[in-house]
């Protein structure tokens, strides 16, 4: 009679389980399969599912889509995992499909804890080390919509320009604003790793004069970026010569001017970067002691073969 119950009870489970992965699935190629012209789909179809498929991590990549009713993009990330690398990105987009449309469309950028409702007017981007799991661990929530892309370590990591193509279908890039967009990332990705008061701490080693800096196992890393070795000045002139730079000279560089003072935002900020370094101003600009400073990255470097930053 128990083991009876307890088959009866397993089959019920069983029958639900199957039943909700279905229903997933269904919602999942509903969304697939729907007219991909309209974006965020139907919002309200969505807030009524009953169906949490969190197992998907409430993302809906590839079919979360930009379109004329758009006016605010939400980019919220875990800090280092490449959040600013999305803000710019998403930045210069906007600005794109903004004058495309004669509009402004906003971006904003957060970070977690934090909790936000999106709409028919709203997109959601991410960054995380491996999930939005992540985020939710962070005290990110958010109703009303999914994420449309999230950008994940490893693989911004592996390859950073690579990210520029999963925002094509998003934003229905034409092959020549997908090639700008990369020709004005990858300058600016130098810029961002080798200038400004947040430059990697490698390059920061090589400025003070760190005895390791220039070592095999500095210059091994994965996450070494070669800072030293090219002429920044005329990397500064490629991106600022770059057809997006051109269109849009400040577009989103930086949220505002406390933070247009930490991060290269123009012609001449590594030149100042690297003077500040000198002068004894380390990340932020805060004021750091050399020695210490080359004791405590040699310590690291040899305890971490990983990533750093
Ligand atoms: C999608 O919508 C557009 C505009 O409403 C329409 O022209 C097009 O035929 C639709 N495509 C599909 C596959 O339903
Ligand atoms: C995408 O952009 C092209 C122009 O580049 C346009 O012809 C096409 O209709 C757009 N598609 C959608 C789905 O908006
Ligand atoms: C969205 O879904 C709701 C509920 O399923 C439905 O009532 C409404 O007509 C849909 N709206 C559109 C624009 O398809
Ligand atoms: C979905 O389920 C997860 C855990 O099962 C929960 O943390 C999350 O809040 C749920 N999301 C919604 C939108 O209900
Ligand atoms: C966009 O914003 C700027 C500055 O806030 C404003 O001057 C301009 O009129 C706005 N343009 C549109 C089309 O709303
Ligand atoms: C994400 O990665 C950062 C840097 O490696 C780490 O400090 C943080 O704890 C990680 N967070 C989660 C939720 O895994
Ligand atoms: C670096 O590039 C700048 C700008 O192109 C150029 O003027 C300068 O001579 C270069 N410096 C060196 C050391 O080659």
């Amino acid at each position: 009679m128990s083991r009876l119950v307890h088959e009866q009870g397993r089959n019920l489970m069983l029958f639900a389980a199957v039943f909700f992965l279905l229903e997933c699935v269904r919602w999942y190629s509903v969304s697939v399969e729907g007219n991909v012209t309209v974006a965020n789909k139907n919002q309200s179809e969505l807030e009524a599912s009953p169906f949490n498929c969190s197992g998907q991590e409430e993302t809906n990549e590839g079919t979360v889509l930009f379109n004329q009713d758009v006016r605010i993009i939400h980019t919220v990330g875990i800090p280092r995992t490449g959040s600013t690398f999305q803000r710019t990105l998403l930045g210069l987009i906007a600005n794109l499909r903004g004058s495309d449309q004669a509009r402004n469309i906003s971006l904003l950028k957060h970070h977690p804890p934090l909790k936000l409702s999106l709409g028919p007017s709203k997109m959601l981007f991410t960054t995380v080390n491996s999930s939005n799991t992540d985020l939710k661990q962070e005290g990110f929530s958010w109703s009303g919509g999914m994420v449309a892309y999230t950008q994940r370590y490893a693989e911004f990591t592996s390859c950073p320009l690579c990210e520029i193509s999963r925002y094509q279908v998003i934003f229905n890039l034409t092959r020549d604003e997908e090639f700008q967009l990369r020709q004005y990332m990858r300058y600016w990705s130098i810029l961002r790793q080798c200038c400004g008061s947040q430059m990697s701490k490698f390059m920061r080693a090589q400025i003070v004069g760190c005895s390791f800096a220039l070592d095999f196992n500095v210059e091994g890393r994965i996450d070494y970026h070669m800072c030293g070795a090219m002429n920044l000045s005329a990397v500064e002139d490629s991106l600022t010569r770059t057809v997006l730079y051109s269109r849009f000279p400040k577009s989103h560089l930086t949220d505002n001017a406390a933070e247009a003072r930490l991060k290269w935002a123009q012609k001449g900020d590594c030149k100042k970067s690297h003077d500040n370094v000198r002068a004894g101003l380390g990340f932020n600009l805060q004021k750091f002691d050399k020695h210490a400073f080359c004791n405590k990255l040699q310590r690291n470097v040899q305890v971490d073969f990983g990533h750093l930053h």
